[in-house]
C-alpha cells in the first residue's frame, strides 16, 4: 500500500477552513491526507469536493472514504473546476486547496515512470488516460523544443547539451526507459557538489511538459477566484520556483487596486482589488517536518482571501 505524508498539513488546513458548515475543494486529492483533515474540521452540514486527475488515486480514495457522506470524489483536472462544481450544483465555495506536484503513489510506483531511480517505461502521465507520455516528448520533440523545455521547466543550464545528446542517441534507437534517460544525462552533465542526481531537473521539466502543469495552475487559479465567496480562501502549496512564481504573481495582480502605468494621472484600467494576501511571506515547513518527510523541504504555502 502506498502512503503519502501530507505536507504542511496543520498549517494549510487551519488557513483553509474558516466555516465548518462550508463547501470546500481539495483540488489535489492524492491519497486524501489533506482531505481527511479538512473533513475533521467540517460539521455534518459541510461538504468537501475532492478532485484528482489520477484514476488510481481516485479509486484508492473512494475505498478509503467509503461511507463518508460529506465528500464527493471526482476524477477530473483542476482546470475544469467550473465543470466539476456546476455538475454538482455548486455555485459558490468557501475555500480551495492546491497541494501541487506528484504524490508518493506516482513517484514511488516504479511503472509510473516518474523516478530517475527506477528502470521503467518513460511514462510520467499523472492521468494514464491522457495521450502524451514522456516517451513521446523524448523521442518525438525537436532538439530546439527539448532544449527550451529542459531550460525553462527544469531551470537547467546544461539544457543544450542534454537535448543534443537525446537527439544523438535516439537516432540509433528509441530511448525507452527512465534508466536510459538518467544514464544519458549523467554522461553529459557533471554531478553537482551536493551529490544530488543531475537528472533531477530534466525529469522535472519533462514531467511538467507531459502534464501541462503550469497552464493547469494558471487556469485553475483564475477559475477558483470566480467561485470563491467573500472571505473564502485559496491556499496553495508549491514545490518549486516555477509553481511558486505563478501563485505569487496571481495573488499580487489580484490584490492590486489599479494596474495603470505610473504616469497616468487618473485610473483608466477599471481593475478591482479582489484578493487580500494573508501570507505576506510564504509559510515553510519546520525543521522537524523536513526531518520526518524529506519531500517537504522545498514546500511553500501561500494563502489569499477573496474580498
Ligand atoms: C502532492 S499530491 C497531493 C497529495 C494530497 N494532498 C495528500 O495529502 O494525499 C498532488 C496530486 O495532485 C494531482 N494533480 C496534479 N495536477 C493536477 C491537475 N491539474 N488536476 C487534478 N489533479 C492534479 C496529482 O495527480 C496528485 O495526486
Amino acid at each position: 500500500m502506498y502512503d503519502h505524508i501530507p505536507v504542511l498539513l496543520e498549517e494549510s488546513v487551519s488557513y483553509l477552513v474558516t466555516n465548518p458548515d462550508g463547501v470546500y475543494v481539495d483540488a489535489t486529492f492524492g491519497l486524501g491526507g489533506h482531505s481527511k483533515k479538512i473533513l475533521e474540521k467540517l460539521s455534518d452540514k459541510g461538504l468537501l469536493v475532492a478532485i484528482d486527475r489520477d484514476k488510481e488515486a481516485i479509486d484508492i480514495g473512494k475505498e478509503k472514504f467509503k461511507g463518508c457522506d460529506n465528500i464527493k470524489i471526482v476524477h477530473s483536472l483542476f482546470s475544469r473546476l467550473d465543470e466539476v462544481l456546476t455538475s454538482l450544483g455548486i455555485d459558490k465555495i468557501d475555500g480551495i486547496l492546491f497541494d501541487l506536484g506528484v504524490s508518493s503513489l506516482q513517484l514511488d510506483k516504479e511503472d509510473r515512470g516518474f523516478s530517475y531511480n527506477s528502470d521503467s517505461f518513460l511514462d510520467m502521465r499523472m492521468d494514464r488516460t491522457s495521450k502524451l507520455t514522456a516517451f513521446d516528448v523524448i523521442n518525438k520533440y525537436s532538439e530546439k523544443d527539448l532544449e527550451r523545455i529542459i531550460r525553462e521547466y527544469g531551470e537547467e543550464r546544461y539544457a543544450k547539451k542534454i537535448a543534443k545528446e537525446i537527439v544523438k542517441r535516439r537516432q540509433q534507437k528509441p530511448i525507452v526507459s527512465t534508466k536510459e534517460l538518467n544514464d544519458l544525462i549523467n554522461s553529459v552533465v557533471p554531478r553537482p557538489k551536493d551529490g544530488s542526481n543531475p537528472a533531477k531537473r530534466t525529469f522535472q521539466a519533462i514531467r511538467i511538459e507531459v502534464n501541462g502543469e503550469l497552464d493547469e495552475i494558471k487556469t485553475a487559479l483564475e477559475k477558483s477566484l470566480r467561485f470563491l465567496k467573500s472571505g473564502g480562501r485559496i491556499c496553495v502549496i508549491s514545490f518549486h520556483s516555477l509553481e511558486d512564481r505563478i501563485v505569487k504573481e496571481f495573488f499580487k495582480y489580484h490584490s492590486l487596486e489599479c494596474v495603470c502605468p505610473k504616469d497616468i494621472p487618473v485610473c483608466v484600467c477599471g481593475k478591482k482589488k479582489e484578493l487580500n494576501i494573508i501570507t505576506k511571506k510564504p509559510i515553510t515547513p519546520t525543521k522537524e517536518e523536513i526531518e520526518k518527510n524529506k519531500r517537504s523541504h522545498s514546500a511553500k504555502l501561500r494563502v489569499a482571501e477573496k474580498i
